[in-house]
C-alpha cells in the first residue's frame, strides 16, 4: 500500500482530487467508484471547483457508487442516490445516466445486486474507486466480518455504523437498518484503490487497515492485498501507525504516491 500523509484535511482533498484530475486527463472516459459520506466530499468539491474555473471536464465520466441504504428511495434527501446528485451529477455537469448507484428500492435484492455488478462488468470495470473507512475499518458497507471474497449484496449495518452515521438523519432511529453493497471483492477488481481519512477517530481503523494483519474483523485490511492501493491521510488519522511507511507528497508533484519520497512499504 502506498501511504501518504498530509498536514490537513484540506491537504487530503487537493491531493486526492490530483490524483484524480490526473487520471481523467489521460482517461477523460475514467469509470470512477464513488464513495459517499463525508471523507471524499472535499474531493468532489475540488474537481467541481477545477471544472467551474474551466481547468478539467468531467462531462464524459461514468461514476458508480459503492452503495445505497435500503429503505430510503433515491428522492429521499438522505439516499445516497440524492448525494451524488448534490455533489457529482450537478456539480460535474454530468447526464443523469452517467452515475449509476444500486437500485435498493427494487422488491428483488439479490436481482438488483446481480445487476449492478453486471453494469460495472459491462462499463469496463472501475478505473480508480475512492474509498473512506469507517471507525470499525469498513469500506463500502462491508461490515467485520465481511467475507473478504464477497460480491455485491445486502447487509446489515453493524451498530457503531448506524450511530456514526445517525449524525446525517434527524433522529437515530431514521438510520436505515440494512445496504445494498458493492462487495469486498468487487472492489478489489478497482484497477486502482484511492481511500482518504481525515481526523483522529479514524486512527485506529487505519492503522489496523495499514499494519494489522488481513482479517475481516477489519474488512479495509483486504486492501493489502491490492496491487495499486493508496491512502491518502491527515496527520490525525495516520495517528495510530507506528511503522515507518509513510511518506509525503514530492514538493510541486501532483501525485507522488509511489513514485518517489521515502519508498512506502507496498
Ligand atoms: C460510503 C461508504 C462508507 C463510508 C464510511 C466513512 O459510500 O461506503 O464506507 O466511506 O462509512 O464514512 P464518513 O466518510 O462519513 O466518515
Amino acid at each position: 500500500m502506498d501511504i501518504v500523509i498530509v498536514p490537513t484535511a484540506a491537504d487530503v482533498a487537493t491531493y486526492a482530487a490530483d490524483v484524480v484530475a490526473d487520471r481523467i486527463a489521460e482517461e477523460p472516459g475514467t469509470v470512477l467508484g464513488v464513495a459517499t459520506g463525508s471523507s471524499p466530499v472535499g474531493i468532489y468539491r475540488e474537481l467541481a471547483r477545477r471544472r467551474a474555473e474551466g481547468s478539467l471536464d468531467l462531462a464524459h465520466l461514468t461514476c458508480f457508487a459503492l452503495d445505497e441504504y435500503v429503505g430510503l428511495a433515491p428522492e429521499h434527501p438522505r439516499s445516497y442516490a440524492a448525494y451524488l446528485d448534490r455533489e457529482i451529477v450537478r456539480p460535474f455537469g454530468l447526464a443523469p445516466g452517467r452515475v449509476r448507484v444500486p437500485d435498493a428500492s427494487r422488491a428483488d435484492l439479490e436481482e438488483a445486486a446481480e445487476e449492478y455488478e453486471q453494469s460495472i462488468a459491462a462499463a469496463g470495470g472501475i478505473d480508480l474507486q475512492i474509498l473512506g473507512i469507517g471507525t470499525n475499518g469498513h469500506i463500502g458497507f462491508n461490515e467485520p466480518v465481511s467475507s473478504l471474497s464477497s460480491r455485491t449484496r445486502v447487509t446489515a449495518l453493524s451498530a457503531q455504523t448506524r450511530t456514526d452515521n445517525a449524525r446525517f438523519f434527524d433522529r437515530p432511529q431514521d438510520v436505515p437498518t440494512h445496504c445494498l453493497t458493492q462487495g469486498l471483492g468487487t472492489i478489489l477488481e478497482a484497477r486502482r484503490v484511492l481511500l482518504v481519512a481525515q481526523g483522529e477517530r479514524k486512527a485506529a481503523a487505519v492503522a489496523a487497515a495499514v499494519e494489522g494483519p488481513v482479517a475481516a474483523r477489519c474488512p479495509a485490511s483486504v486492501l493489502q492485498f491490492h496491487p495499486r492501493a493508496t491512502l491518502v491521510l491527515d496527520e490525525d488519522a495516520a495517528s495510530g501507525l507506528t511503522l515507518e511507511n509513510g511518506h509525503r507528497p514530492v514538493p510541486g508533484r501532483g501525485d507522488g504516491a509511489g513514485q518517489g519520497g521515502s519508498g512506502p512499504a507496498s
